[in-house]
């Protein structure tokens, strides 16, 4: 795509910082602090694109999908966003409308709630688990287990494959970046997940009744083609699975750091939804995404070209103090209603009512089960766009 520099960059903060280096990744926050400091809008020399620190100006452009478009792809590196061609992430209604009303007919709150029993069964069980083990690692032996066994099973997935899921999702989410060491690192992967995908196709491969399933049969009923059933897959595959860990490794991280938070959360259960959105505020899964406009939009006194790239800074404005008192403490009882860790607008999370029935079951499971939580140094995973915990060494006390 065409980057156009702007026609003007006086009067607007620029910056020659990289968003991507491994610094930076491990420990995003000083620089975003100094970005929202600046100014609404920002210049990102270095990455060629205008950025969105705070958090008023990240939620408009999410809610105006016509000036802020995803169609020319959501990441910084166009080989990258080819690999996305056609999924909802990367379209633009009237496209995104057709397959959004798929999926979100698989996984509306109303469809979602009837996977409750299931999933908290399979939630008890992990949490008597690692009760067993004493101590453990909490992203390694729990987080990462529990939504590949909720997750694989939902959209139906044979046995063979499941165990290269994480790291296709990693590879995937890395696209998302510049053009750095991690995108050369994962676009190799890349063909493994479109033959794996084509694999699926062959009948009884996904179980009947399945999420995966439904995408096939919506093909067949001809509401979409065959061709479009497989970007929907990667959706599936993608998008679920490494968001989910990292919102609950973190969450149990705050509440290990904060055994107060835990006892609130353990005498008052009606905590635990807020907990959770708590935990992804301040340590958001998904951290940057870029738009491209399609017109010359005015923002704060600043005019943006048409065909500019934007990057909306989520694990930003979730911390913008503007926003947020006290923004960088976890609070339990915070009710951080309005935070941007599912988006906003048409392309708000699809799976947010999976996610948060996985978080509600576990912490559910461990409100019962555990009655303190001990955590050690966390480690984190380095993806460009994805934040989350390599490991996290914890004990859960019975
Ligand atoms: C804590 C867990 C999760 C977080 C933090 C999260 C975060 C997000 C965010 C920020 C977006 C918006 C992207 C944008 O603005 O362009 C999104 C979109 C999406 N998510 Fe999630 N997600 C989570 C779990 C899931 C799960 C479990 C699924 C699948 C069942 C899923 C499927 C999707 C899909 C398909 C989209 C694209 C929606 C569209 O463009 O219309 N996500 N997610």
């Amino acid at each position: 795509m065409n980057k156009p520099t702007p026609r003007d960059l006086s009067g607007i903060p620029s910056f020659d910082v990289d968003m991507y280096t491994d610094d930076q990744l491990r420990d995003p926050y000083a620089v975003y602090d100094m970005l929202r400091e600046a100014g609404p809008v920002v210049y990102l020399t270095r990455h060629q694109c205008f950025g969105f620190p705070r958090y008023t100006q990240v939620r408009e452009a999410l809610e105006d999908h016509v000036t802020y478009i995803s169609g020319k792809g959501v990441g910084l590196y166009e080989p990258g966003n080819q690999t996305r061609k056609g999924t909802p992430i990367a379209s633009d209604p009237p496209y995104h409308t057709k397959i959004r009303s798929i999926l979100n007919e698989r996984l509306s709150l109303v469809a979602v709630r009837e996977l409750q029993p299931d999933i908290q069964a399979k939630a008890d069980a992990l949490v008597d688990e690692v009760l067993a083990l004493g101590s453990f690692d909490a992203v390694r032996d729990f987080s990462r287990r529990f939504p590949l066994i909720v997750m694989a099973d939902l959209i139906g997935l044979p046995e063979d494959g499941r165990d290269q899921l994480l790291g296709w999702a990693d590879a995937g989410f890395n696209l998302f970046g510049p053009d750095n060491d991690r995108v050369k690192r994962s676009i190799g992967r890349f063909p493994e997940v479109t033959a794996y995908i084509k694999s699926l196709e062959q009948p009884g491969r996904l179980r009947p009744g399945s999420l995966g399933a439904a995408i096939y049969a919506a093909a067949d009923r001809g509401d979409i083609t065959r061709e479009q059933a497989g970007p929907l897959m990667i959706a599936y595959l993608m998008a679920g699975l490494d968001t989910t860990i990292n919102g609950i490794s973190a969450t149990i991280m705050f509440l290990g750091q904060h055994p107060d938070q835990w006892e609130a959360v353990r005498a008052n259960t009606k905590l635990i939804p807020q907990a959770f959105n708590e935990g992804i505020r301040l340590e958001s899964p998904i951290q940057l995404l870029r738009r491209v406009t399609s017109r010359d939009v005015e923002v704060e006194g600043v005019t943006i070209p048409a065909d500019s790239p934007v990057l909306l800074m989520y694990g930003s404005a979730n911390r913008d103090e503007r926003r947020w008192p006290e923004a960088t403490r976890f609070i339990a009882n915070r009710n951080p209603v309005g935070h941007l860790a599912f988006g906003m607008g048409i392309h708000n999370c699809a799976g947010q009512f999976v996610a948060r029935l996985e978080a509600n079951c576990i912490f559910d499971a461990m409100v019962r089960k555990v009655s303190r939580i001990e955590v050690g140094k966390p480690e984190w995973h380095l993806n460009n766009i994805i934040r989350g915990l390599e490991h996290l060494p914890a004990t859960f006390h019975a």
